[in-house]
């Protein structure tokens, strides 16, 4: 069976999100081929890709290769009716529709702009949702859902403007990244508004942990938990929204939690103030050291508070300073403090050690960090 996953608008960590989902599903991944936004796995079982789709942060689509040429395969799966297809391709849909017409069937094509027409035209429902890689033909059986994604980013009524606030996409992809299992306890030491924390309930994480050193941080993530399990009226919510949720600098986390007391620590920390380009590099290196300062300290508290092989998902900010990029340099002291960088393995390329995201025109990027604690 061979699957197209089309992945969003970070197509490495997308890749690398579904490679870390995959090492640990029954689904074994016979072959690979990853072009772009595209990636093509073929597995030893079929998959279930409602399921998936709704694990994953990173993917937009998910479409399963047809074993027949277009036409013959949409008289199949739409045998009474209009035929109702997609496909990115417009001068072959016309041939196509031309083809069906002759024989004698009504049809339908519509040019897929965005997820949304696919969606709203039941395309998925009706397996009209075609898309052509290397000659292989795939139609769509999932679709992110992206209502729920923006419902949860811009309805959540916590926020916080100053300090930002990460996407839950992204949180997503950083919980998957981090391989924890559903019963581990996961601590977010900078939880802000509380988007990995949500994002985590959501997946079905019930041991959660949050703190951070503002109390209106700590009282945004009560906020959006309690919102979350509303709206959504989900039990593992409703029992993470009893979560443990604390103000504490994360320098000070050894004070407040039992050593060896925690699986994973999934975090974005403070990034530092948000830059307008006009900085010069004197301003930027300051905030650089600052930063640094606050990492080795809370990878000084992590080491004590963690368990043994415990993991730590880290995001570390680099600045665009007149077109060049301010890198925060504290790896080398993280490793010394008793932490190894666990690279990312991705489905087709040579493992990386971290992942970058960034968005056009944004003076800031996250790089993205897998640490293990190796001083047992
Ligand atoms: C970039 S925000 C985190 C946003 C969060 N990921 C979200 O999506 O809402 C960084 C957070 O770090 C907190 N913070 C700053 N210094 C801290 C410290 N020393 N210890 C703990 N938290 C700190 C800030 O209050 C802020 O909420």
């Amino acid at each position: 069976m061979k699957y197209l996953f089309q992945l969003g608008h970070q197509p490495q960590i997308s890749a690398a999100e579904i490679t870390a989902v995959f090492s640990h599903h029954r689904t074994i991944v016979l072959s690979c081929y990853h072009r772009e936004n595209f990636l093509i796995l073929e597995t030893s079982q079929q998959l279930n890709c409602e399921d998936l789709i709704r694990t994953l942060g990173g993917t937009i689509k998910i479409a399963r290769q047809i074993g027949a040429d277009i036409p013959t395969y949409l008289n199949q799966t739409q045998p009474t009716g209009k035929i109702i297809f997609s496909l990115p391709d417009k001068k072959l849909a016309i041939n196509i529709k031309k083809q069906l017409k002759q024989a004698g069937r009504s049809v339908r094509y519509i040019e897929p702009k965005n997820t949304a027409t696919i969606l709203h035209n039941n395309l998925v429902e009706l397996g009209g949702d075609l898309t052509i890689i290397n000659n292989e033909i795939f139609a769509t059986e999932a679709i992110q859902p992206f209502e729920e994604f923006s419902q949860r980013d811009y309805g959540r009524p916590g926020s916080d403007d100053k300090s930002g606030m990460l996407p839950p996409k992204l949180a997503r992809i950083l919980i998957n990244l981090s391989q924890t299992p559903k019963d581990a306890t996961i601590l977010d030491p900078f939880c802000g508004s509380g988007t990995i924390l949500t994002e985590a309930a959501t997946m079905g994480h019930a041991n959660l942990i949050g703190s951070d050193i503002s109390e209106k941080a700590i009282k945004n993530t009560k906020e959006n938990l309690n919102w979350l399990a509303k709206q959504f009226n989900n039990l593992t919510i409703k029992q993470s929204s009893t979560t443990k949720l604390f103000q504490s600098d994360a320098a000070k986390l050894s004070n407040k939690l039992q050593p060896h007391s925690i699986d994973a620590i999934i975090t974005e920390p403070l990034l530092g103030k948000p830059l307008t380009g006009r900085e010069n590099k004197e301003q930027i290196d300051s905030q650089a050291d600052e930063l640094v300062k606050l990492y080795i300290d809370s990878f000084k508290a992590f080491v004590k508070i963690l368990k043994p092989d415990g993991v730590v998902l880290f995001i570390i900010p680099k600045f665009l300073c007149k077109n060049e990029w301010v890198e925060i340099d504290c790896v080398d002291e993280i490793k010394k403090i008793g932490f190894a960088a666990v690279p990312f393995e991705i489905f087709g390329s040579s493992p990386i050690e971290h992942l970058t995201y960034h968005r056009p025109n944004q003076h800031l990027a996250r790089t993205i960090w897998r640490f293990k604690k190796i001083n047992n």
